[in-house]
């Protein structure tokens, strides 16, 4: 019997990706639902590809009466927290939720686990690091595990200066050296916030503790991460930088899926080099774990911050650097409370955007009054 999946932001790049993933395996799926923020067009033009029976236009209509049908498996791929809502329906209505979209997680980590275990659902990671380390990471010999450690491409500005990124433009921001992806993720990875959100991602989905995770830069982005066993022995997983891989690991999953990913010619690969995070240029990864120490309303206000910067950003309101100097601004500034269920979560972060877009009006009259 093909597996029922629905695609949550399947206009975007996982989407598309995912789309692929089907579109070699049609044997495999029966599409129910696939859905796009505003993209009308493109959205049309994917459902007739892969046949799927139903679209929602998330900014024109409400998704939760679609996702009430049960499902082998959803594909949540929106991008930011804007997908949270959706995930915790999925959850509720699926057999298995396949989370690319790691911003609810990082702010609402404790109850998708929590939901997840409630209804029996399987989580699958989506994420090239995360996917790797479902792949490599022994469940029944958690005692076993030393720790993990999550590679990072260092993004675009790796061997930039501080007075480089200042100037930094949103081209150069959205130029991924190694991946091609929204613009959202490609500009947290060149301040490695991307890499502080897998941090909390990675706690979540793993229930490992902070101090059991590592970062490592990676610049080849050929090992995806790894983890490190008592004996000393290191686990990785490899591949070619192709999202097509990961999804189509969890798509099928236990079982393996031919992808029409990029394979890895080992001949090609000339250099496998490793180097430290640099905490002073990506202060997001120190942010990261403060954060998983000061609990849950700090991850929310960490993403929220970052949110915002980042629109900011892309709009062409704040400098490159103002992102993270906005996102340590509010987390100096926030006030640590206990955060019971989703409307808690969703009041708080409302909060923290209101006072992010007040920072950021504040520096962007500092660089008015200047000129
Ligand atoms: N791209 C990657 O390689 C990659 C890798 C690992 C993890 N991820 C994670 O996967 C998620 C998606 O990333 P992406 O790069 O695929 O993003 P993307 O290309 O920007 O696509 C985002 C998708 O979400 C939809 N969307 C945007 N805003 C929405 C809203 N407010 N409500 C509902 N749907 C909305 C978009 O619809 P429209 O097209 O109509 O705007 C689009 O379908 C992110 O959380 C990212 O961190 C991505």
């Amino acid at each position: 019997m093909p597996k029922t999946i629905n695609i949550l932001g399947v206009t975007g790049s996982i989407g598309q990706s995912a789309v692929d993933v089907i579109e070699a395996n049609p044997e495999r799926f029966s599409v129910n639902l696939v859905t796009a923020h505003t993209n009308e067009k493109q959205l049309n033009k994917i459902a007739k590809r892969i046949n799927a029976k139903k679209t929602v236009l998330t900014g024109r209509d409400n998704l939760s009466e679609a996702l009430q049908e049960s499902v082998d498996i959803t594909l949540c791929a929106i991008a930011g927290m804007a997908g949270l809502s959706s995930m915790m329906l999925a959850i509720k209505h699926s057999k298995a939720v396949a989370i690319a979209n790691k911003e609810p997680l990082v702010a609402a980590g404790e109850q998708v686990i929590r939901a997840a275990n409630k209804y029996g659902t399987k989580l699958l990671p989506v994420d090239s690091e995360h996917n790797a380390i479902f792949q490599v990471f022994d469940c029944d010999r958690r005692a076993e595990i030393n720790k993990i450690i999550l590679t990072a491409s260092g993004g675009p500005f790796r061997k930039w200066s501080l007075e480089q990124m200042e100037k930094a433009t949103i081209e150069q921001a959205l130029a991924h050296p190694n991946w091609s992806m929204g613009a959202k993720i490609s500009v947290d990875s060149a301040t490695m916030m991307n890499k502080a959100l897998e941090i909390i991602e990675a706690h979540y989905l793993f229930n490992i503790p902070a101090n059991q995770i590592e970062v490592l830069v990676h610049p080849q982005s050929i090992i995806h991460s790894m983890v490190e066993y008592i004996d000393g022995s290191v686990l990785a997983q490899m591949g070619a930088s192709d999202m097509r891989t990961p999804i189509s690991n969890v798509l099928d999953w236990p079982d393996r899926l031919s992808t029409p990913g990029y394979k890895l010619d080992f001949k090609t690969v000339n250099d496998l080099s490793f180097e430290q995070a640099d905490n002073i240029r990506f202060p997001a990864l120190g942010m990261a774990y403060e954060c998983l120490e000061k609990g849950q309303s700090a991850c929310v206000a960490f993403n929220a911050a970052n949110e915002i910067a980042v629109d900011s950003f892309l709009e062409g309101c704040i400098g490159f650097l103002d992102i993270m100097d906005c996102v340590g601004h509010i987390l100096k500034n926030i006030n640590i409370i206990s955060l019971n269920n989703i409307d808690d979560i969703y009041e708080y972060d409302n909060n923290i955007r209101a006072e992010s877009r007040v920072y950021i009006n504040e520096i962007t009259n500092r660089v008015v009054l200047v000129s």
